[in-house]
């Protein structure tokens, strides 16, 4: 359920219609529901309440600094994957003890900052970065919190893209060699042994394979402990996939039951990732159609949106649903949907049945929060879109457009060229 709702024809995201603001802040522009980010977010850590958890948001979905406040208000922790996550979130005033740092290539600098800020834990996934990491700690005289990044071998049936737990993966640390990993971490002298890591891929939309990867996980722990370490927590990654246009997944509740299930009983904290439940749907993007063109064989959408606002289609072949926001016209028509970026991949919908709609028209593409701005770039020299927080009746621009100017901020010209 989200808070993208019609009122007498007209959509409205919670108490704002989205024509307001689209007359007053422009297009494109991404418009997030602060209700819905809440409600999903309480949705994911309700449904871990039966025992001790931590829900470590996945910073790279959406990363505005407001959603960051928002969520840590609710208590949420961080899964960052980049000193400048890391940064982010300490400037949203995030607890560095609620925060994870994963990711395949942390340098040292990196290393180096999150043992300063004192985060919670790093999920390591190579022999060669433990011994970096341990080679920092001692330096700065800590003892850096670790879980290894355990790729447990399971077929997450997502986009091979997501997926980050198949043989060939460059994630994590294969599961056979783990043992012996953590017998060699255990005895670096700037490692302390946290919990245990995996993160098997995005958009997951059957329990099957979280609960398989839980269960080989289950199966490592025990040994483990036999081996002498003493873990704190079981970190099971994010992944939970949400109803874009045709997918049905499971929900956060049964998501986590079947985590728990898996696990079988155990004192230890549970730690998630979630990025994409959270965000997704709190967000949309919302674009005016410049043109619409006859080609030889298809009609166009000219749309002021394109692939470096919104990369999902051109990158997956991503489906995001698309809706006029004003009132929906009773004809409808086939048209491909596409930007203004020179390239044959920007396109945000091909072949899609749409309500007719005219140059001028405002149209709105859901389920865009995660992935949707955390991934714009500037080609073609296009600024990029402003970012909106809806709270009730009011919103607020969190992120203002950019301007040219901000775009050749830090280029210079040499002497000779002036
Ligand atoms: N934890 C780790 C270590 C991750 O790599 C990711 C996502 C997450 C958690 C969060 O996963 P989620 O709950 O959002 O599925 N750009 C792609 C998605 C890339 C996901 C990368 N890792 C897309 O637009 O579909």
């Amino acid at each position: 359920m989200d808070h993208f709702q019609r009122r007498r024809g007209e959509l409205f995201c919670e108490g704002v219609p989205l024509r307001r603001i689209a007359d007053e802040v422009g297009t494109p522009a991404y418009v997030y529901s602060r209700a819905t980010l809440t409600r999903h977010f309480e949705l994911v850590d309700r449904a871990l309440g039966g025992g001790p958890h931590l829900v470590c948001y996945s910073v790279k979905a959406l990363s505005n600094l407001a959603v960051l406040a928002l969520l840590r208000s609710l208590g949420s922790g961080f899964d960052v994957v980049s000193g400048g996550e890391l940064a982010r979130v300490l400037r949203a005033g995030g607890d560095p003890r609620k925060v994870v740092f994963s990711g395949v290539g942390k340098t040292e600098l990196e290393l180096e900052a999150a043992l300063r800020a004192g985060i919670r834990c790093f999920n390591a996934e190579s022999e060669e970065e433990l011994s970096a990491l341990s080679r920092v700690a001692t330096r700065l005289r800590r003892k850096a919190p670790v879980a290894l990044r355990v790729n447990p071998n399971v077929d997450a049936k997502t986009h091979p893209y997501v997926a980050t737990a198949l043989r060939e993966s460059k994630f994590g640390v294969p599961i056979g060699r783990a043992r012996r990993l953590y017998r060699e971490a255990a005895a670096l002298p700037g490692i302390a042994i946290e919990g245990i890591d995996c993160h098997i891929g995005s958009q997951l939309t059957s329990l099957g394979p979280f609960e398989e990867a839980a269960r080989r996980l289950r199966g490592l722990l025990a040994e483990l402990e036999r081996d002498g370490h003493r873990l704190r927590h079981v970190d099971l990654g994010g992944g939970l996939g949400v109803p874009y246009v045709r997918e049905r997944p499971p929900t956060p509740a049964r998501w986590a039951a079947a985590l728990r299930r898996a696990l079988g009983p155990s004192p230890l904290e549970l730690l998630v990732e979630p990025g994409r439940v959270v965000a997704a749907n709190a967000g949309l993007l919302l674009t005016r159609i410049l043109y619409r063109k006859r080609g030889a064989t298809r009609d166009f959408a000219v749309v002021d949106a394109g692939m470096n606002d919104l990369l999902r289609p051109a990158l997956y072949g991503a489906e995001h649903e698309i809706v006029p926001v004003g009132r929906p016209a009773r004809r409808l028509t086939t048209l491909d949907v596409v930007g203004p970026v020179c390239e044959s991949g920007d396109f945000l919908a091909k072949r899609r049945r749409l309500p007719d709609a005219a140059a001028g028209e405002l149209l709105a593409l859901r389920g865009a929060g995660a992935y949707g701005f955390s991934m714009a770039s500037n080609y073609n020299s296009r600024p990029r879109p402003p970012e909106l927080l809806v709270s009730g009746d009011r919103y607020d621009v969190v992120r203002r457009r950019e301007t040219s100017a901000e775009l050749w901020r830090g280029e210079t010209i040499p002497e000779d060229l002036r």
